[in-house]
């Protein structure tokens, strides 16, 4: 494991009460207003009669998916956020983190819809994008949804590097902060690719008022073969 892959587990295991309030308060604004339907829209756009929540957190997606007849299963490396989401319920949820997932081949069955939200974080993510190949049933898509690159990039310099996120517009709950693996458009587009998938749908969902992008939307196919 490296230094920032802890820094992050320990971040979402420290922070896991704040975060869990602030999605189920609707505190965050681009979640209440714009993006949790960009994924909800985007995984009803085809069949989704299982699907993976990879980096579920709390669970919300889960249970929204749930109640529209969807079978979920939802892994994270959080435990106390595994405990929050099985309080719930919704699906299974399997405190899982993503190298275990790679190891777990076939254990969790077969899906026709993937979807990381907002959960892929570290840089050294071509494993997991790789074995996510073998988890779908044919036809089946991968999801991911993400900050988008031109928004996030603030006053930064526009290339791939680690970033600090401090949650300071979260409110003052949240203890621990947590660094996350920034990339440029091209170079998400140059990671998928060389994983073995075909990118079917770039979304842009926008914020109603400002009209700026609140996230980046990639649907994937795997490549043939
Ligand atoms: C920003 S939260 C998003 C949670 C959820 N997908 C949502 O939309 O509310 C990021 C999540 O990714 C999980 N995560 C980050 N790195 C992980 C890893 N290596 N293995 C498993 N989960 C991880 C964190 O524990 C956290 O729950």
């Amino acid at each position: 494991m490296t230094d920032h892959d802890a820094r992050i587990r320990h971040s979402w295991q420290a922070n896991a009460d704040a975060w869990t309030r602030a999605v189920r308060e609707q505190r965050i604004e681009s979640r209440r207003l714009v993006t949790d339907a960009a994924i909800l829209s985007a995984i009803a756009d085809g069949p989704a009669r299982r699907v993976l929540d990879i980096g579920c957190g709390e669970g919300w997606l889960c249970r929204a998916l749930a109640e529209r007849g969807s079978e979920c299963v939802g892994v994270d490396a959080s435990s106390p956020l595994i405990d929050s989401a099985k309080a719930l319920g919704g699906g299974r949820f399997e405190v899982m983190d993503y190298a275990a997932l790679i190891e777990s081949g076939n254990r969790l069955g077969q899906f026709d819809v993937l979807v990381c939200n907002f959960a892929l974080l570290d840089d050294y993510i071509a494993p997991l994008l790789g074995a996510l190949r073998d988890r779908l049933d044919p036809g089946g898509r991968l999801l991911i949804q993400t900050v988008h690159p031109w928004s996030a990039c603030g006053d930064e310099p526009y290339t791939d590097g680690w970033r600090l996120e401090t949650f300071a517009g979260f409110g003052g709950e949240f203890s621990s902060p947590m660094p996350w693996f920034f990339r440029t458009l091209e170079s998400w587009l140059a990671l998928l690719a060389a994983s073995g998938w075909r990118l079917r749908q770039l979304r842009e969902p926008r914020h109603p008022d400002t009209g700026q992008p609140c996230s980046l939307l990639l649907e994937l196919h795997p490549v043939a073969g």
